[in-house]
């Protein structure tokens, strides 16, 4: 836009003001052949008619990938003793493919195909309704198929990079 400015940002100064912003942390997994979850936090509630979310993967990520060949997703909202699963679907030194989830509790997603992580507060299916380009990052816009969730608000957090029980 004409007399605005683009300023560069260090990109840890920028995660650092967007970590003041606590979020809740998910688990966005997809299943078919070579199923794959990763751990995100970018996760929004975005209408109720039509029920749609989203959830912003990095264009680097293999999930990134995998959810440009897929037409459906599920995601798991997770509770606040599941940091380690957290870690673990972060952490790029983990099996790839079927392999990665005999580390977790699952169950198959009827709608999706997806895993769904066992322990969770919740869990979306969703069908891949729209995804936009958005700098490094594709956002992924899902309408929902179905969902569950147990009674409880023991959910983990994240904020200031950093993963927490909620108090
Ligand atoms: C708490 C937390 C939240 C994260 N949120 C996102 C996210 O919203 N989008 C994203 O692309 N990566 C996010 N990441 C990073 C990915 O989980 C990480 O890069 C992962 O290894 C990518 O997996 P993949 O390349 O095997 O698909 C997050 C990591 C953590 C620890």
């Amino acid at each position: 836009m004409e007399g605005l400015q683009e300023t560069v940002f260090e990109k840890a100064s920028l995660r650092r003001v967007f970590g003041a912003f606590a979020t809740g942390v998910t688990v966005v997994t997809v299943g078919g052949e070579i199923p794959h979850g990763m751990t995100a936090n970018s996760f929004t509630a975005v209408s109720l008619d039509p029920p749609l979310i989203l959830v912003c993967v990095e264009r680097d990520a293999l999930m990134h990938d995998v959810l440009e060949q897929h037409p459906a997703f599920a995601v798991s909202i997770l509770a606040a003793d599941q940091t380690g699963v957290a870690r673990y679907f972060a952490d790029k030194r983990r099996p790839v493919g079927r392999d990665q989830f005999d580390a977790v509790p699952w169950s198959f997603g009827a709608c999706s195909g997806a895993p769904l992580i066992q322990g969770s507060l919740a869990h979306l299916e969703c069908a891949l309704h729209e995804s936009h380009e958005a700098g490094d990052h594709t956002i992924y816009i899902g309408r929902i198929l179905a969902t569950w969730r147990r009674p409880g608000d023991d959910a983990l957090l994240f904020l200031n990079g950093e993963l927490r029980p909620a108090a």
